[in-house]
């Protein structure tokens, strides 16, 4: 497997060139767009790498299916499918263009920002502060990774500039979908999205996702099943924004993308994976991320469809 994963990160190098590191966020525009790395970890806690597996990236959106989670343990599901539904967009992870009807939950999903920076709403917490230690406290603990921590200049470097998720912060407010200081969620948001992990991290979430909630090694139930379904469910159909259908027909199983280069699949019942390669393509994807996990999911029979 080892050297499987070699070969993909090999073959797989030349589409770095194909894509571009996110720059509407200043500090990502630092990125090494050349990296390239893989990290699986197969049900039974046999675990295998290749390249660039152990640099660290911030996580972004790939933090999404997090905060969902939490939304989920600390205020159920009726809570959450009626703030944010589960149907996908269709559209750009950022996008507004929601025509002039009133903005409701069927409009929005978990995965995209105006969803996610809805759910930071329903975590619990007498502070946004408190609510994002929260937040950092459960990724640590899925990834089994106490020191996973903020990457300081990318989280200041998006509050500073992202007036596009401060307008689309204060649409939900103009809907009266949610009421608290947008000023404060959106910190929550910004710094969830600044958070920085390696493949493995990835890995090691996917892994509890992808058996359910429950830590496939040590047995432990990490939260209800029923929530790992409604996690990897939105994944399958949203994790991939308006790539989703394109990820879904060429790999094939539950995955979330992030801007800063990573991407966690979940593959049922099989294993967790992390891969990270900066370059992204328009939807805000990896090039090079998706075309690993294609390969990976031709040579294993990944395709869950
Ligand atoms: O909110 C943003 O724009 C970023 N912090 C996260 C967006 C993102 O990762 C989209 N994913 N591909």
């Amino acid at each position: 497997m080892d050297a499987m994963l070699k070969e993909i990160t090999a073959q797989c190098a030349q589409y770095t060139a194909q894509g571009h590191v996110a720059t509407y966020i200043p500090e990502l525009a630092n990125v090494d767009p050349d990296k390239l790395g893989i990290y699986v970890l197969l049900e039974d806690g046999r675990s295998y790498s290749a390249g660039d597996h152990q640099a660290l990236f911030t996580m972004q959106s790939v933090v999404k299916p997090l905060i969902l989670l939490l939304a989920l343990m600390d205020s159920g599901i009726d809570a959450v499918r009626a703030l944010v539904g589960v149907e996908a967009t269709g559209k750009p992870f950022d996008a507004f263009n929601y025509s002039d009807q009133a903005l409701t939950g069927a409009h929005i999903n978990p995965m995209i920002n105006t969803g996610a920076i809805a759910l930071c709403t329903l975590i619990h917490g007498d502070t946004y502060h408190d609510r994002f230690s929260r937040l950092l406290e459960l990724t640590r603990k899925l990834a089994d990774n106490p020191s996973m921590d903020v990457d300081q200049s990318v989280y200041e470097s998006e509050k500073l500039t992202g007036n596009k998720n401060r307008a689309l912060a204060y649409m939900l407010t103009a809907y009266g979908m949610i009421t608290d200081p947008v000023e404060e969620i959106l910190d929550c948001y910004f710094r969830a999205c600044s958070i920085q992990a390696n493949c493995q991290d990835l890995a090691k979430i996917a892994h509890i996702f992808a058996n359910h909630g429950r830590h496939p090694v040590t047995g432990e139930q990490m939260f209800p099943g029923a929530y790992a379904k409604y996690v990897n469910a939105t994944l399958a159909t949203c994790g991939m924004y308006d790539g989703s259908g394109e990820f879904a027909l060429n790999v094939g199983f539950p995955a979330k993308s992030g801007v800063g280069g990573g991407i966690m699949g979940v593959v049922p019942h099989r294993m967790g994976i992390g891969v990270f390669a900066p370059a992204l393509d328009k939807h805000g994807n990896s090039v090079a991320g998706v075309r690993m996990l294609a390969k990976l999911s031709e040579a294993l029979d990944l395709n869950i469809y």
